[in-house]
């Protein structure tokens, strides 16, 4: 397999971060896997210090790198927007605990003529054609499914079972994983599934800690989303979200007699701002686009807390 042609590209202006004159390699538009490559998202804000670490990983650190935090922070979407950026075609895998060997290397399917053929799955194709592989929310694996992708972080060439052939990991192939734990088990069961990983797997990685964005970020991506909003009131709006974070049972800070069930994640932060933008006409919109965000999934009480916050911010 003859490997990609690749292209430098400048951190400061792929990525919008002012003043970083690093070049990374990636690959130039048009080429022939680009149906792999993810959508570019316009309104993703890359955060300096999550990319700098991403982006000097994917240029020259040969483990696999293992990415963790809380739900909904940017960790799946830092890795597809960098690919985007870079035009990096990418294999995403959602993983489960039946996820099995198999459906990641690939299997036998009937054929027209009756026959069988080998369909690679995604981590075969990975290897194959050096695009970067994603398993996503790997902590919800098997163990035992883990750790039979041990060769992967030495960079081993795989052997396929089924038909013996051996495919070597083609220039540009790259393991990363994200997980809301660092594989070491969920004592709080805030993600209930999810299992505590195989040491020796989790030896082979490279990790880093992606935490809620700083405030300011948080105001730029809500921006995006809400352009004509003064900048007071996206402040608010992030406020409120740390307020709940604070009180979450999942922070070892919060008070454990007042603990809410639920936190809020950036994801749920820009979904509140997507609702409150149709809710003009709404006599309480701040309220009105929270319960669509999050409080419809909260008990009574902690939705009386939530919009207690609110009240409080905007009233
Ligand atoms: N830096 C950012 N710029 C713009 N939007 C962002 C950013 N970070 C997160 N978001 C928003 O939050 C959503 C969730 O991000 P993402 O899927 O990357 O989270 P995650 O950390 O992988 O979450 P989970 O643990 O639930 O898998 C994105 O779809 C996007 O709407
Ligand atoms: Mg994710």
């Amino acid at each position: 397999m003859t490997a990609m042609t690749t292209t430098e590209y400048t951190i400061s202006n792929t990525f919008d971060l002012e003043g970083i004159d690093i070049a990374v390699n990636g690959y130039p538009k048009g080429h022939k896997h680009q149906a792999f490559v993810p959508d570019l998202d316009e309104n993703y804000r890359f955060r300096r210090d999550i990319l700098m670490t991403v982006a000097a990983w994917w240029q020259m650190e040969e483990s696999p790198l293992y990415l963790w935090g809380p739900m909904g922070t940017g960790k799946t979407s830092v890795l597809l927007q960098m690919a985007a950026r870079l035009n990096i075609p990418v294999q995403l895998v959602s993983c489960h605990d039946r996820l099995e060997t198999p459906d990641l290397i690939g299997r036998y399917v009937l054929n027209d003529e009756g026959g069988m053929d080998f369909i690679d799955g995604p981590l075969t194709t990975a290897m194959r054609f050096g695009h970067l592989l994603i398993l996503d929310e790997i902590d919800y694996l098997n163990p035992a499914t883990a750790a039979g992708m041990n060769g992967l972080r030495e960079g081993l060439p795989l052997t396929i079972p089924e038909t013996g052939e051996t495919v070597r990991p083609a220039e540009g192939f790259k393991l990363a994983v994200t997980g809301n734990t660092n594989g070491m088990g969920d004592d709080l069961n805030v993600y209930p599934g999810i299992n505590r990983m195989n040491q020796a797997f989790l030896d082979g990685f490279a990790g880093l800690e992606v935490g809620y964005p700083e405030k300011q970020t948080e105001v730029e991506i809500l921006k995006s989303v809400m352009p004509d909003q003064d900048d007071s009131v996206l402040e608010a709006m992030v406020s409120v979200a740390d307020s709940v974070r604070s009180l979450f049972m999942g922070n070892p800070n919060a008070d454990e007699d007042n603990a809410i069930e639920v936190t809020m994640s950036t994801r749920t932060l820009v979904r509140w701002a997507r609702w409150r933008l149709m809710a003009d006409n709404h006599p309480k919109p701040w309220e009105f686009s929270m319960e669509r965000a999050l409080g419809w999934r909260t008990s009574p009480e902690t939705k009386a807390v939530i919009n207690g916050i609110i009240d409080r911010v905007f009233g």
